[in-house]
């Protein structure tokens, strides 16, 4: 059984949100795997309970010993992240690993072809270009976004906000005795020009994905400098591009399969072009198997696959200043104090 340092006979506890598909279910399976099927617990955290059951179900069936339980919550409305974080401080008493790996992506089916199209003419270095756009996914989708019942933009509070209120509402459970790994989802689409301090929530942007990913990305930086002292650190990382549900917002399923062989042969160049949610999810389960004192916070944990298949984990330095985590933190801290305070009126 591995258990917690610190807390003798204790199994490891994993949280994961949108953990009922795509990177955020292979991950829990291979961690499953690694603790031998009974070492550790699994919790998914999920919005909608049909496709958490299938899940669960999904993980029993290749380890039927395992601990596996579900918390509901929408990671997009906060008052449900608030319920499903008292769920969890009833069921638990540490959490080892805190995957916030639910993501959404809203867009318009397709590709900003004149966008593409002018910023690869501008450019000096077209083919340098067109790689960074492939790679990144800058500028190339037709996002849209939409304001969620709460007031919050709904990318925003999905891939962001929605979860530093759930490190906040569980901190508690985190470090103090043993230490935790909290673990962001981010993205090679993290673009910080994206991002505006003075418009953390990007109403007036055209790329809610991308700032949020970068937000992820400086959160993460801004909570080890809040939180390492209490045992907790902060690491982002990047499933790269996998076929999941959420690129199949992007492009039907069978496009992305007329594009395989493509993706594949690019891996001459691009390593990160994983494909399969077991290759993407690499990064998540790699940073839990490492010392999290001896990794770099200011790095994101990127998962690559080669070309012959070998799956492996690179550090890309963020270029993230301190000003900017202080002022996303406050900001981030000050809508906190707000959601709290209306809900403490309501009840
Ligand atoms: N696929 C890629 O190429 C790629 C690249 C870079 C980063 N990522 C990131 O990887 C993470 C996992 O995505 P994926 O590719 O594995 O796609 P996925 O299979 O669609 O997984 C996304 C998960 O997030 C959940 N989710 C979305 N909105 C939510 C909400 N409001 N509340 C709670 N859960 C919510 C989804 O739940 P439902 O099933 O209920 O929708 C699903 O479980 C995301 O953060 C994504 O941004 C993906």
């Amino acid at each position: 059984m591995s258990t917690t340092p610190g807390r003798k006979n204790e199994k490891l506890v994993a949280v994961i949100t949108g953990g009922n598909s795509g990177v955020g279910l292979t991950a829990a399976e291979r961690l499953l795997d690694l603790h031998n099927g009974d070492g550790i617990e699994i919790c998914l955290v999920c919005r909608n309970r049909n496709r958490a059951e299938a899940a669960k179900n999904s993980l029993l069936r290749s380890s039927p010993n395992a601990t596996v339980d579900i918390v509901l919550m929408d990671t997009s409305r906060i008052s449900s992240v608030i319920k499903g974080a008292r769920e969890l401080c009833l069921k638990y008493k540490h959490i080892d690993l805190l995957y916030l790996n639910a993501g959404a992506i809203l867009v318009r089916r397709g590709i900003n072809w004149s966008h593409m199209m002018n910023e690869i003419f501008d450019s000096e270095t077209p083919g340098q270009k067109i790689l960074h756009m492939f790679t990144t996914g800058e500028g190339l989708l037709l996002q849209t976004d939409n304001t969620t019942n709460e007031g919050l933009q709904q990318v925003f509070a999905t891939n962001l906000f929605g979860h530093y209120v759930l490190v906040r509402e569980l901190e508690s459970l985190l470090g103090h005795d043993s230490p935790s790994q909290v673990i962001w989802t981010s993205s090679r689409a993290s673009i910080k020009s994206s991002f505006n301090i003075s418009d953390i929530q990007h109403k007036k942007g055209h790329d809610p994905y991308g700032s949020s990913k970068f937000g992820i990305d400086v959160m993460s930086v801004a909570l080890n400098d809040r939180l390492n002292t209490q045992k907790v650190y902060s690491h982002a990382c990047c499933p790269g591009l996998v076929l999941t549900n959420l690129t199949n917002a992007i492009f039907p399923m069978w496009v992305w399969y007329i594009l395989l062989p493509f993706f594949l042969l690019m891996r001459i160049f691009v390593a990160n072009f994983n494909l399969s949610p077991y290759n993407g999810s690499e990064s998540l389960v790699w940073l839990s198997k490492q010392n999290p004192k001896e990794l770099d916070p200011k790095s994101r944990y990127e998962s690559n696959t080669s070309f012959f298949g070998k799956r492996y984990v690179s550090s890309r330095k963020l270029p993230i200043e301190t000003s900017t985590c202080d002022q996303l933190i406050e900001e981030c801290d000050a809508m906190y104090r707000m959601f709290k305070n209306r809900q403490s009126l309501d009840s």
